[in-house]
């Protein structure tokens, strides 16, 4: 689907969606259309008891009489005064879907200057516009067979506003953290066949032609620098595992610390010899969304070109059960000097961060660290699919994230840390175990591992297990599967906070 700008004009063919706010009233486009056409909007939606212009309805008309559009859409915008960024993005999505119902190809949605809204039209625009290329994301490549109407029928969606030139700069970067977003996903919804370690490493090389620098620490490089848990993890799969490492020094001051954020990237994870059951595993392609959500970061931060230094770390692995996988009991030495007895091969993501974590703070000393992992099931039955974990040793961190998910919409819960279900970890034979007390708190005793290996760096973990992935989705801007979660929630953190 492509995405255009232009004034406001009305256009030949295909579908106009205007908007009507709360009580009916036509904003100004919507008035002069009406006075164009003898009053069509204004009879249509007093022949429907139905729709007042609240926010989140639409009321459809077929091939107007004294236009040659096939149709005008009408959206509710609500009260003007409670307009916001997410509103918009969700109605950007909303008629995404509904115009590829329709069948329609071509559409055109007109954005005014609205009395006592406090957003731009061009900020209007650019979160629609947001809202619906997030909607418009498909992963097809696989279908050999797929149905004529089975394919979305969306080609172009333009957006007319007062002002085109100041709306196509509002929308230009977020259509680059889009961008990110969708990298993000094709990386989670691609089979592990196909996305392994070494593809993973030669996609982010291309993220050079953004302006990322990368850098890439091979099995040989790791063992040199002591990463055994990481390397324990991946010694019972055949593919190679690697750490990559992305740079994007975005800020004015070239000696700015850097911000950093460190992914999980187990590309698949079948449990190692502690295997997991058969049913759903082939779920554990997602099991490398936190890599993958770091990845889709770096290139919207690159992408719209912000000013911030930042380093993104991944670590890649495979999870397999073979005649050389680590074995329940084993003892492994982290890079950091700490061992840790490894109770069950399935904990696996607390060890490929462990060296992770420790590299990424003693390498590059940033500000502060956030990690993402689809580390537990627990963090699912405990906050299911609408939020993720958020674990942290810095209130100040804890704090900008989650107001950064309430502005993003990729919103988090905090959960604590603390000495008592630290000292759940503790092993009889070496410094820790990987796992805690049983079922009790899992989500807690991962991220008390984790905090083992973050020193004094501000740091905070986000558990994703329950939002990588999107079994049925009821927000209009993620489509079921991979939800490319983290992408904007970070995007936003650092632009609201971390960009000079
Ligand atoms: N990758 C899984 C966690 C997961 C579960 C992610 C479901 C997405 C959906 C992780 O490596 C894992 O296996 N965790 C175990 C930990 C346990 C062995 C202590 C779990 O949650 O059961
Ligand atoms: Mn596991
Ligand atoms: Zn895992």
């Amino acid at each position: 689907m492509q995405i255009a700008f232009s004034e406001f004009s009305v256009p030949e063919s295909g579908t106009l969606i205007v908007g009507v706010l709360t009580h009916s009233a036509l904003t100004p486009s919507a008035q002069e259309i009406d006075s164009r056409t003898s009053g069509l909007l204004s009879k249509a939606i007093e022949a429907s008891s139905r729709f007042t212009g609240k926010k989140n309805t639409t009321l459809t008309l077929n091939v107007p009489v004294g236009l040659l559009l096939s149709r005008v859409i009408l959206v509710g915008l609500g009260k003007p005064g409670d307009i916001d960024e997410l509103q918009m993005q969700a109605m950007g999505g909303r008629i995404v879907a509904a115009l590829n119902k329709l069948g329609e190809s071509q559409a055109a949605i007109v954005i005014d200057k609205l009395d006592g809204c406090s957003m731009c039209p061009a900020n209007m625009v650019a979160e629609s516009a947001f809202g619906a290329q997030l909607a418009s994301y498909r992963f097809d490549k696989y279908r050999t067979k797929q149905k004529e109407e089975d394919k979305p029928t969306l080609n172009t969606l333009t957006f007319m506003s007062p002002d085109r030139g100041a709306a196509q700069t509002a929308a230009e970067p977020r259509q680059r953290v889009g961008d990110g977003v969708y990298l993000t996903r094709n990386l989670v919804s691609e089979p592990s066949n196909v996305k392994y370690p070494a593809t993973i490493v030669e996609d982010i090389q291309e993220l050079s032609e953004v302006g990322i620098d990368v850098e890439v620490l091979n099995e040989e490089r790791m063992k040199g620098l002591g990463m055994g848990a990481l390397l324990g993890v991946g010694q019972g799969s055949r593919r190679e595992s690697f750490i990559a490492i992305m740079h994007w020094n975005g800020a004015p001051d070239k000696d700015t610390p850097p911000v950093a954020f460190v992914g999980k990237g187990v590309t698949f994870d079948t449990g190692g010899i502690s295997i997991k059951p058969s049913g759903g595993m082939e779920e554990m392609k997602y099991d490398m969304a936190g890599a993958g959500a770091v990845i889709g970061l770096m290139k919207a931060l690159a992408g719209r070109k912000a000013q911030a230094n930042v380093v993104g770390v991944v670590g890649l692995v495979e999870n397999m059960p073979d005649g050389n996988a680590q074995r329940p009991g084993d003892v492994v030495n982290t890079m950091s000097g700490q061992t840790i007895e490894v109770i069950n091969t399935d904990a696996e993501g607390r060890l490929v961060l462990s060296d992770a974590l420790w590299y990424t703070q003693k390498t590059f000393a940033p500000q502060f660290m956030v990690d993402l992992a689809t580390l537990t099931g627990a963090i699912i039955v405990s906050l299911g699919t609408y939020q993720a974990g958020l674990f942290s040793n810095n209130d100040e961190l804890a704090e900008r994230l989650t107001a950064a998910g309430k502005a993003s919409g990729e919103e988090v819960w905090r959960l604590p840390l603390g000495s008592r279900y630290d000292k759940d970890i503790n092993s009889e034979i070496a410094d820790m175990k990987n796992v805690g007390k049983g079922r009790e708190a899992g989500s807690i005793t991962a991220a008390a591992l984790l905090e083992r290996f973050v020193g004094d760096t501000p740091w905070a973990h986000l558990d994703i297990a329950g939002m990588a992935w999107m079994k049925r989705s009821d927000d209009p801007i993620v489509p079921k599967g991979a939800s490319g979660y983290g992408v904007r929630l970070l995007d936003r953190l650092v632009e609201d906070y971390y960009e000079s």
